[in-house]
């Protein structure tokens, strides 16, 4: 079913000279890969997050913590893209500017094709040493969690955990994209997080276009500038550039 799609917001698009999207969870959702909560089911049934994605959960059993990962990493490699996905590669197309930033750690959106994707939370499928911050490409298969092959030290996953700064680069280069934008789409996310959740209220307060695009608006930043595309993104970010961009 196509959605109802708000006039203005199909003109802002079509006027913007810079867009910026920031995705989360809900944008991966329909490529069936599981909130961090949703997957803590199974043998995962009696962990917290806490347990699992902080500094301290890593440094007091790191083996359940590296195998908690490789679990989501399979997942994650066993699923692809979605037309939400696909729909913001297209859009990067359409428009002068595109900035994508995201929060999700699994790497869909480079998978579509989208390219200088800002990770505010890192990505999963990469691997970093716990001690000196250097990326490993392909750790040792069989060790939980595999050793630096530089210094012995334990690999961790490159994602942020909770009680962890964000990377400082990507953070400047989300904020600046925010302020500048005309129009930006904040796509299945809650916005309970921060600081990703206050880029839309930035976007908002120098005047951009600020469009919901999430299953409920429950919960969300409403106001003035603040558009809502109730939907799945897999159906109402395709039909946002349709609607944009008709084909001739
Ligand atoms: N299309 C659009 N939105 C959807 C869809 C869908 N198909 N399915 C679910 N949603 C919406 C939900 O309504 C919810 O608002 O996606 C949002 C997902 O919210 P969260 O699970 O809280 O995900 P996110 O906002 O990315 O969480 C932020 O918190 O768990 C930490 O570090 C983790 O990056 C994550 C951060």
């Amino acid at each position: 079913m196509t959605p109802a799609l708000d006039p203005a917001v199909i003109a802002a698009l079509r006027g913007a000279r810079h867009v910026a999207a920031l995705t989360g969870a809900g944008i991966s959702a329909e490529s069936g890969i599981p909130t961090f909560r949703d997957a803590l089911t199974g043998l995962w049934a009696n962990y917290n997050p806490e347990d699992l994605a902080t500094p301290e959960a890593f440094a007091r059993q790191p083996a359940v913590v590296w195998d908690w990962y490789a679990g989501r990493r399979g997942a994650i490699r066993a699923a692809q893209p979605n037309a939400g996905h696909r729909a913001l590669v297209e859009l990067a197309r359409r428009v002068p500017r595109f900035t994508l930033i995201t929060q999700n750690v699994d790497g869909l959106h480079q998978r579509a094709g989208s390219v200088d994707v800002i990770e505010l939370h890192g990505n999963i499928l990469r691997s970093r040493c716990s001690r000196e911050g250097v990326i490993v490409d392909d750790p040792a298969p069989n060790a939980s969690p595999p050793p630096c092959p530089r210094c012995g030290a334990p690999l961790r996953p490159d994602v942020v955990w909770f009680g962890e700064i964000l990377p400082l680069e990507a953070l400047a280069a989300a904020e600046d994209a925010a302020v500048t934008c005309d129009v930006l789409l904040s796509v299945g996310t809650s916005n309970l997080v921060v600081p990703a959740a206050s880029l839309p209220w930035m976007a908002a307060g120098r005047g951009a276009t600020v469009v919901v695009v999430n299953t409920t608006a429950e919960g969300q930043h409403s106001g003035p500038g603040i558009h809502f595309a109730v939907g799945a993104a897999g159906t109402v970010l395709p039909a946002l550039v349709a609607a944009a961009w008709p084909a001739p």
